[in-house]
């Protein structure tokens, strides 16, 4: 069975730590626990250790009768390593290196995954320095669970509650029992669709609601990788453990993938990017005349081809959407494309929650999948094309 390491650190959910170790050993897990001084001011080692049957560790110079260097030994030991509750300071510490305790030295010296799930007071949880700690840990692998809202110690009703300790553990499982079969990868998604500026306040765009990119990236994490996300502009919410990244236009999309491109191992374009965007931009308002308005226009950049030529180790995936000739102009696209796959649709699902695609691969096998709502067709994908 795996083994947990489970860190506790000082804030007032530590004592719900007990709770969680019960509920791993009860799923067979080995547990063994290491715990803050702060944290020992709000539940005794002694609680933890008879839960976990083990000793729990505090102390980087406690005498001790085997002669591992422990701090190594349990970095080692550790399959997962699970801190509940995590506070501010144990974030700011590890996200600058310092590692001055038995936990924050044990959780340097491991390569084993981390989860902290957070619990802090409301305003610590919205500090800008535990925002940009938490945004860099993140660009390290590390994994967050999120707390909930819910009544604080602090006597509000607000974000900041550790995650109920069922739904913790559950991540702890699914990490084990779902195929991580993209951990360690990388992934760079775009998604949505591109402004082309014409005026202040005017633009051409097209109707992509990005839902399709997204989910993909949602899955994406869910099954392990790092996924950076290049979101032209929609309105959906920046996701959990997705580093986002706003674009308003094809060139600013551009330049992003461009910064991105050489460090990731998969690339998904599902944005829909303008193919062209106007010629001349007005810093005013255009005022109208009295004949016609002609607009013209002039190219994009075709940021997927431009990234095939840039591909080295990287696999290649594009959607298309097409009105006509489906398949003929989906395996076009691929081979023009140099793709490793096109998931293909009819336009008729443009907008949609639901979508029905067909799957091409560069050595020319369709793949045909059911019609249905676009978060659960995320999973299908992923799996087709990345497993
Ligand atoms: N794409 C892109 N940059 C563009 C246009 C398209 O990266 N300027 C990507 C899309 O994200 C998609 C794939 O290329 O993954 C195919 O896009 P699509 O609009 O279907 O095809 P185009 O290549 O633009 O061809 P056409 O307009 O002739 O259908």
């Amino acid at each position: 069975m795996k083994n947990i390491l489970l860190g506790v650190s000082g804030g007032i959910a530590a004592y719900k730590s007990a709770n969680i170790i019960s509920k791993l050993k009860k799923k067979g897990y080995n547990v063994r626990v290491i715990m803050t001084k702060n944290a020992t001011e709000i539940i005794t080692p002694l609680t933890l250790e008879t839960l976990a049957r083990d000793r729990v560790v505090v102390d980087m110079w406690e005498k001790k009768y085997n002669y591992d260097v422990e701090h190594i030994s349990l970095a080692d030991w550790a399959d997962l390593i699970l801190v509940a509750p995590t506070t501010l300071n144990i974030i700011g510490k590890i996200a600058n290196g310092i590692a001055d305790d038995m936990l924050t030295t044990v959780i340097s010296a491991s390569k084993a995954p981390v989860y902290f799930a957070l619990a802090m007071n409301v305003n610590m949880y919205e500090n800008p320095i535990l925002i940009e700690n938490i945004t860099k840990l993140k660009k390290f692998g590390y994994n967050f669970i999120e707390s909930d809202e819910g009544f604080l110690a602090c006597n509000v009703n607000a974000k900041g509650r550790l995650k109920d300790e069922e739904e913790i553990v559950k991540i702890v499982e699914n990490h084990f029992t779902k195929e991580n079969f993209l951990i360690g990868k990388k992934i760079l998604i775009t998604a949505g669709p591109t402004e082309e500026r014409l005026d202040p306040i005017r633009f051409l765009s097209n109707h992509s609601t990005g839902k399709m990119g997204y989910a993909i990236a949602k899955k994406c994490v869910e099954f392990g990788a790092e996924v950076i996300l290049i979101s032209g502009p929609t309105n959906l919410e920046n996701q959990n453990n997705i580093e986002t990244i706003r674009v308003k236009s094809a060139l600013e999309m551009y330049d992003e993938c461009l910064k991105h491109f050489s460090k990731i191992d998969i690339f998904i374009s599902t944005a829909a990017v303008a193919d062209y965007r106007p010629k001349v931009t007005s810093d005013k308002k255009i005022k109208k005349s009295e004949g016609n308005l002609i607009i013209e226009l002039e190219r994009n950049p075709d940021i997927l081809l431009e990234m095939s030529k840039l591909k080295e180790h990287q696999k290649l995936i594009g959607f298309c959407a097409e009105s006509e000739n489906l398949i003929e102009n989906a395996m076009g696209k691929l081979k023009r494309k140099n793709l490793d796959f096109i998931v293909a649709n009819s336009v008729e699902y443009f907008s949609k929650d639901n979508n029905k695609v067909f799957i091409i691969s560069k050595d020319e096998s369709i793949k045909e999948l059911e019609e249905m709502p676009k978060e659960y067709l995320a999973e299908f994908i992923v799996k087709s094309i990345v497993k």
